[in-house]
């Protein structure tokens, strides 16, 4: 057996961080450490202030580190000491040359194992933790093999990760499965033994699931394809509500009745975000293209195309519902980040949303809980924050003086109860005041009843200003 004493794991971001957290915290006996070259994370990890935010997470960091969780730039001989190396680097897709605009580019992925091959001068369990195409681990075996020191050896393993921000720390506490792929050889079953005993300090055997490489490895693009698709598949249901007074939340809720579909994600929103569904589908149907299966690209293309679809819809209906114009008008965006939960902007459908509205000429005031101001601003680089977006760390102030408030983060603390004094807010507003919840967590006949002309996702809005139906309550 491989006795696995040190762990270093490559890239401190949302996936190493996290789980290397949850690592250290359930196994004492091992010694964690995430090494990343961006200095400043790596300086913010080892700070008081954490690079990113994740309910639950900082008490385990503050618990471990500096006992047996460490984070580091200094990459050598972090990887020189491991016995497992989790390779967590990101995976973006390409912006240029072949595959562009839709491959993952694996560079960051690739000089990781050349750097693996160059320090390390005994033999390593390598372990993908980072989401990648089909058939990836045979690319980091081929660049190990060929810069190999001698009488080292390397076995490759796919462990992906489905944790989900914003729940990150409960999903790597509780998975629902964990996926250990490699080879069939004595070798690889031993390298797969020694991971799962890692996970068994705290997953159960059952949800340990050992399998083929690249069915590890496709498992991840298709779970993430399969849950981007539910979304789109509602929100597609959303625009026929809309058009037939139909209502979404009924319709998801009938549907998810259905023992064999079930009730979760089935929530119609704005659109879906974050780093991943774009990407991983991107990459599922670059590969499919790649493989002459035309009809399967083209079936998960449809997933994308869906969701940039209802996120135009929703920047559009703003603009048609306040009488086709908000050229120079001021308007409050409640939730920046791509779901609750998070700081994290990646791919946030609050960005398009924000840039339909700039390109109408509005005004933008935007708060979010937990988005830092600068991210913000690098988010809408190309408009000027002087002239054309503020950004608040109060709702209230955010939305004093607007036409309007966008909702496009679920956030708790807007929700159903309004925890928010919107009676507040809409004395402060201009009027007629709008409210567009683009997440459906509002209560919409309690801000109908303050005055507020409501707008959502999947029902059927007002006829016009002078239709009293504006909460949609009536339908038809
Ligand atoms: P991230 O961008 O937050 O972190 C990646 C880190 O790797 C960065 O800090 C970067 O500086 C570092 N890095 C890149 N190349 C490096 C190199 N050669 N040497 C040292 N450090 C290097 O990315 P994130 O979100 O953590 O994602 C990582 C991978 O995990 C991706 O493949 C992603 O698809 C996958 N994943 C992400 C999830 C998420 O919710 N963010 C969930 C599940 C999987």
């Amino acid at each position: 057996e491989i006795p696995i004493r040190k762990i270093c794991c490559i890239g401190a971001g949302y996936v190493g961080g996290p789980t290397c957290s949850v690592l250290a915290l359930k196994c004492p006996d091992i010694q964690v450490t995430v090494v990343d070259r961006n200095e400043l994370r790596i300086n913010q990890w080892n700070s008081e202030k954490l690079p990113i935010y994740e309910p639950g997470l900082e008490e385990i960091v503050k618990q471990c580190r500096g006992k047996n969780l460490f984070f580091s730039t200094d990459m050598a001989p972090a990887l020189k000491e491991a016995d497992l190396i989790f390779i967590s680097v990101n995976t973006p897709t390409k912006t240029f040359g072949l595959g562009k605009g839709r491959a993952a580019d694996l560079k960051f992925v690739e000089s990781c194992a050349r750097l693996i091959a160059e320090v390390c001068d005994r033999s390593k369990i390598v372990v993908e933790k980072s989401t990648v195409p089909v058939r990836s681990a045979a690319s980091i075996v081929n660049v190990l093999k060929a810069n190999t020191k001698p009488g080292v050896s390397y076995q490759v393993l796919s462990n992906p990760e489905f944790l989900a921000e914003g729940t990150a720390v409960n999903d790597l506490t509780n998975p629902d499965r964990v996926l250990i792929g490699g080879e069939e050889s004595e070798e690889g079953k031993k390298a797969i033994r020694a991971l799962s005993w890692v996970y068994r300090h705290w997953v159960s055997a059952d949800k340990i699931i050992e399998m083929n490489t690249w069915s590890s490895e496709l498992s991840k693009l298709a779970a993430n394809a399969f849950l981007a698709q539910r979304i789109s598949s509602i929100n597609a249901i959303s625009a026929v509500c809309e058009a037939t007074g139909a209502d979404v939340s009924e319709v998801a809720k009938a549907i998810g009745l259905d023992s064999r579909l079930g009730p979760k994600f089935l929530q119609a929103s704005v659109g879906w975000g974050g780093s991943c569904f774009q990407k991983d589908i991107l990459n599922l149907v670059y590969i499919s293209e790649s493989l002459n299966l035309t009809s399967v690209a083209a079936y998960w293309q449809q997933v994308i195309d869906m969701n940039e679809y209802q996120k135009s819809r929703f920047g559009e209906r703003i603009v048609q519902s306040m009488f086709n114009t908000i050229t120079d008008k001021h308007i409050a965006i409640l939730g920046f980040a791509f779901k609750k939960n998070t700081g994290d902007t990646r791919e946030s459908p609050a960005i398009h949303v924000a840039k339909h509205l700039l390109e109408e000429g509005a005004f933008l005031h935007i708060f979010d809980p937990k988005v830092e101001k600068a991210q913000i601003l690098l988010d809408l680089a190309q408009w000027d924050e002087e002239s054309s977006i503020s950004i608040h760390t109060d709702p209230y102030e955010a939305a004093k003086g607007t036409h309007a408030l966008v909702v496009c983060t679920e956030w708790d603390q807007f929700t159903v109860t309004l925890t928010y004094d919107y009676q507040r807010m809409y004395d402060s507003m201009l009027k007629p005041a709008f409210v567009f919840d683009g997440r459906k967590i509002l209560d919409h006949s309690a801000l109908a009843k303050i005055g507020f002309h409501v707008e959502t996702i999947g029902k059927r809005h007002g006829q016009g200003f002078q239709d009293h139906n504006w909460a949609g309550t009536n339908g038809i």
